[in-house]
């Protein structure tokens, strides 16, 4: 599994979501380190739960911007974050109970599902912000 990286062609033109999307990244690359580290379930626990914290958190973010400019996705874009958090708590809550989860592929499929998702949704609301001065 390589390192998570950032890049130029993820940004969504606006600072404190590029920021907070590098946070995502890093704190996915902290998972993946302790997974080759070979770290306890308590440690991988608490770093999963911080996880699902700062994307509650990152998503109540982008929903606030979306909800004060008045953008027209907002509702899809809000549905889809519901979406993909359910689905990180679920496989969080099988993985902390031990029921058949792998780390591994659950950690690849979390940062695929969350590149997609800024390639898709989040870069929709870059132009959308940018005209409304939003930087
Ligand atoms: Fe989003
Ligand atoms: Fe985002």
């Amino acid at each position: 599994m390589s390192l998570l990286t950032w890049n130029h062609a993820c940004s969504v033109d606006v600072r404190a979501m590029d920021d907070q999307h590098g946070i995502l990244m890093d704190t996915m690359n902290e998972l993946r380190l302790a997974l080759v580290h070979g770290c306890g379930r308590e440690q991988v626990s608490e770093l999963l739960d911080r996880l699902i914290e700062f994307t509650r958190m990152h998503f109540w973010s982008e929903e606030q911007l979306m909800e004060q400019t008045g953008f027209a996705g907002l509702e899809e874009h809000r549905a889809e974050h519901h979406r993909m958090l359910a689905d990180i708590l679920q496989s969080a809550h099988r993985l902390q109970y031990g029921e058949g989860v792998q780390l591994r592929p659950m950690l690849c499929s979390l940062h695929h599902g969350f590149l997609n998702h800024i390639e898709t949704m989040d870069q929709k609301y870059a132009p959308w912000f940018q005209e409304r001065g939003v930087n």
